[in-house]
């Protein structure tokens, strides 16, 4: 495919010269597997673009292509059984270590920092896109070439310790003193899974509830931040309790959801001795400024940002924005990155502009490399979610819920089902994911049961499922085959087994069902770039779906182990299968969900 672009580039580039060639995919197979638009040429020619087109038709001869000009389009399309070899080869012949539609290392390194819960909250269905979309990105850049590091800036250090502090010592005695007793790290029974963090959490929310009529807890909490941030022993005590707590149930929901990092010790807390440093640096460069009642402040009036960047309070106390930049400093250094995404909530995006404002004042060097990828905010029916006020949907419970339903839907379609808890986990968790990718990252999202766990239509389970239907295919088609599909799919995401040679006579996929589907792998690597470039999954979960609706076209058109079928076209068509499968198989993996065998 690389091949052909590049001959059809040369062509055009002899016909057309100084002018710009850039290729596009056509809308469907049936027109042909690649487009230039001639608007801009014609323009530059001072020509009409259908006639360009025309013209370039007439006057260009690729072997195996025919060059059809479509309106002001000039449509390469190449012949039905050169199209097969040419999509079959690069999926099926592709090496293991270079997949289908990967690249080579580029010798760029990104930073992915996604998830960052706050210790002591609980995870909820919002920490979901974070996790889960940083996740997509952090797959995407490395099957893509880069260098990748995932970081979590886990939200153990701020003010909340403070409400933490006070609201602990001060209940401690009510049932709360040990947070951990009755339970079982090693088997937390879903009836018990919400203690001890949910312990904790209760405490917190209890005490902003509290603190509405009696405004003198507000002190409190603070004067235990402070005595934190001085080093008192008891305070520290506490802290590192509560977050070894949280850490405990945030690796547990990790493990569940597939997602790992390199690290979960560069948390907030661990840039505190970088803090001074960092202050002084700005000192130094001529940045500080007194705000009010003596806070210190960056002003960015001159960058077009309107609000200060506040970096310290009044009480000395640092602040989120001082432990990013200090983060920013400290990532330069040890990790010498080119981009470094935050991939973080719609609600931050000032903050970030102040972040990397300040960033390009103190050190050219970050200016370019900073990039915020927010997403929009999980809304409820009845409105935005709220930590403090308690009204939140917890990711497990999502994640139970969808496996349960799944799990009926088992029950009643396919009882015999081998491994069904199993299956049932991975399709529900498939469901809940796949849902989230397929919103626009930036849009808010309204959460309803019924959206997220709706099995038919453009959701996971669909693309699964297309999955698990090729794989019995292949079972079915016995022999080489079956053994093929197994040992593939026992090895991992893209059943990395080599197909070569290619079946010779590839004539049996010439029927336009077999063509649309060849025309829709092709088009995975593209959907996969885009993905990574508008850092977000849509792209590939939209081929995705694309992909598994074409499929189930060629299945129902183009029978596969028909008895009257020729050994060749039943050959053809099972090579198909597997390309389709490895697709499959290796989108998901990159959106972080894994496809079953069977369902
Ligand atoms: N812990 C924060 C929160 O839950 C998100 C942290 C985002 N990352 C960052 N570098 N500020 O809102």
């Amino acid at each position: 495919m690389d091949a052909l672009r590049t001959t059809f580039e040369q062509h055009l580039a002899a016909a057309l010269p100084g002018v710009e060639i850039t290729l596009e995919r056509p809308k469907s197979g049936e027109l042909g597997d690649l487009a230039f638009p001639c608007f801009r040429a014609a323009k530059q020619l001072g020509k009409n673009p259908m006639q360009l087109s025309q013209e370039l038709a007439a006057g260009i001869r690729i072997d195996g292509a025919a060059l059809v000009a479509a309106g002001p389009y000039l449509n390469l399309k190449l012949a039905p059984e050169t199209r097969a070899a040419a999509v079959l080869g690069a999926i099926l012949q592709a090496p293991g270590d270079q997949p289908f539609g990967s690249r080579r290392a580029n010798g760029r390194k990104v930073i992915v920092e996604y998830s960052s819960p706050n210790i002591a909250k609980l995870f909820t269905i919002g920490h979901l896109r974070s996790t889960m979309i940083g996740h997509a990105l952090a797959q995407l850049h490395q099957f893509l070439g880069w260098e990748v590091t995932r970081l979590n800036h886990l939200g153990d250090w701020g003010t909340q310790f403070g409400t933490l502090l006070a609201a602990y010592t001060r209940w401690a005695q009510d049932g709360n003193a040990d947070l951990e007793a009755d339970f079982d790290w090693a088997d937390p029974a879903p009836e018990k899974r919400r203690t001890p963090l949910f312990r904790l959490f209760q405490l917190y929310v209890r005490f902003h509830a509290e603190e509405e009529n009696d405004p003198a807890m507000r002190d409190e909490g603070r004067a235990w931040f402070r005595r934190l941030e001085e080093g008192d022993p008891e305070a520290r005590r506490l802290w590192a309790w509560f977050r070894k707590i949280s850490l405990k149930e945030f690796q547990r929901i990790y493990d569940r959801l597939g997602v790992a990092f390199d690290t979960l010790e560069q948390g907030e807390a661990f840039y505190e001795d970088q803090l001074v440093p960092t202050m002084d640096l700005l000192e130094q460069a001529g940045l500080l400024v007194e705000g009010d009642k003596g806070a210190r402040i960056v002003n960015l009036e001159d960058v077009g940002i309107a609000t200060p960047c506040l970096v310290q309070k009044g009480d000395g106390t640092s602040i989120y924005a001082t432990r990013d930049l200090a983060a920013a400093l400290y990532r330069k250094q040890a990790y010498a990155f080119d981009r470094c995404l935050y991939v973080v909530g719609t609600d931050q995006v000032l903050h970030f502009q102040q972040l990397f404002a300040v960033l390009n004042k103190l050190d050219p060097w970050f200016h370019g490399r900073m990039l915020h990828t927010p997403f929009g905010m999980v809304k409820l029916p009845e409105g935005k979610m709220s930590t403090r006020k308690g009204n939140v949907i917890f990711l497990e419970d999502v994640l139970d819920e969808a496996r349960e339903r799944v799990a009926a839907i088992i029950q009643e379609k396919n009882p015999d089902l081998a491994d069904r808890e199993a299956v049932a986990e991975l399709l529900g968790m498939g469901a809940v994911v796949f849902f989230d990718a397929m919103n626009d990252r930036v849009k808010p999202i309204t959460f309803t049961w019924d959206r997220v766990i709706a099995l038919d239509g453009d959701t996971g389970p669909y693309v699964q499922y297309a999955h698990a239907r090729i794989l019995s295919v292949l079972r079915k088609a016995g022999g080489d085959w079956a053994a093929k599909a197994q040992a593939g799919a026992a090895q991992g995401p893209c059943l990395p087994f080599p197909l070569a040679p290619l079946p010779a006579d590839l004539g049996g996929l010439a029927a336009p069902e077999a063509q649309a589907l060849l025309f829709e792998l092709a088009g995975l690597p593209v959907a996969i770039t885009a993905a990574a470039e508008g850092c977000m999954a849509t792209p590939l979960a939209r081929q995705l779906v694309t992909l598994a609706r074409t499929f189930s076209g060629f299945y129902t058109n183009c029978p596969i182990l028909a008895p009257d079928n020729t050994h060749e076209v039943r050959e053809a068509r099972l090579a198909l299968c597997v390309a389709t499968a490895r697709a499959l198989r290796q989108g998901l993996y990159l959106m972080g969900i894994q496809a079953p065998e069977e369902m």
